[in-house]
């Protein structure tokens, strides 16, 4: 190859790759961090559940399953459940989400309330939609496991 049609070459490769960024389709990045960490982490997650629990078993529209439940105690069992569906470092022990709801009959109105607080919660507390959005689906998925058992 002379120096000349190397540097074409050359050339050619550092156009190629240029030429790729520009042109690549302007989708948006898959973030690189867990979930957990987009939630803000362990000290974040905790001050959202406790937010919404706190709200949830006090509106009249879904208080009634709450009645001599442990607060506090639900609410560390929540902060792990979360944490570990959303890739934090947390293994959650509790019960299964068909267990811990049997016999309560929840309606998807009462699912529906808790909803609204969760992204109330998340708002608050400087949670980005696209992170909201992805909370939300793997609590949709549950829902199944929740609602009227
Ligand atoms: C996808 C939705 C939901 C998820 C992921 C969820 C998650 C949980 C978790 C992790 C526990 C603790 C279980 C344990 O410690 O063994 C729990 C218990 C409980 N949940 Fe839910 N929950 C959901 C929906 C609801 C709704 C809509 C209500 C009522 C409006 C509700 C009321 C309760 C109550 C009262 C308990 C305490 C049960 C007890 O200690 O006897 N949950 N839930």
């Amino acid at each position: 190859m002379t120096t000349r049609t190397a540097s074409a070459a050359a050339l050619l490769a550092v156009s190629a790759l240029f030429g790729a960024t520009a042109c690549s389709p302007t989708v948006p990045l898959a973030p690189t961090t867990s979930l957990f960490e987009r939630l803000g982490g362990m000290q974040n997650l905790t001050a959202v559940v406790d937010d919404f629990v706190s709200k949830v078993s006090i509106d009249p529209r879904s208080r009634r399953t709450f009645e001599g439940v442990n607060l506090v105690r639900l609410k560390a069992s929540v902060v792990s459940h979360l944490c570990s569906l959303s890739g934090g470092p947390c293994k959650y022990e509790g019960d299964s989400m068909a267990l811990a709801h049997r016999g309560m009959a929840l309606t998807s109105e009462e699912l529906q309330v808790m909803g609204e607080y969760v992204g109330q919660a998340l708002i608050r507390r400087g949670v980005a939609k696209q992170d909201r959005e992805e909370l939300e689906t793997i609590l949709d998925k549950l829902a199944g496991e929740v609602v009227n058992k």
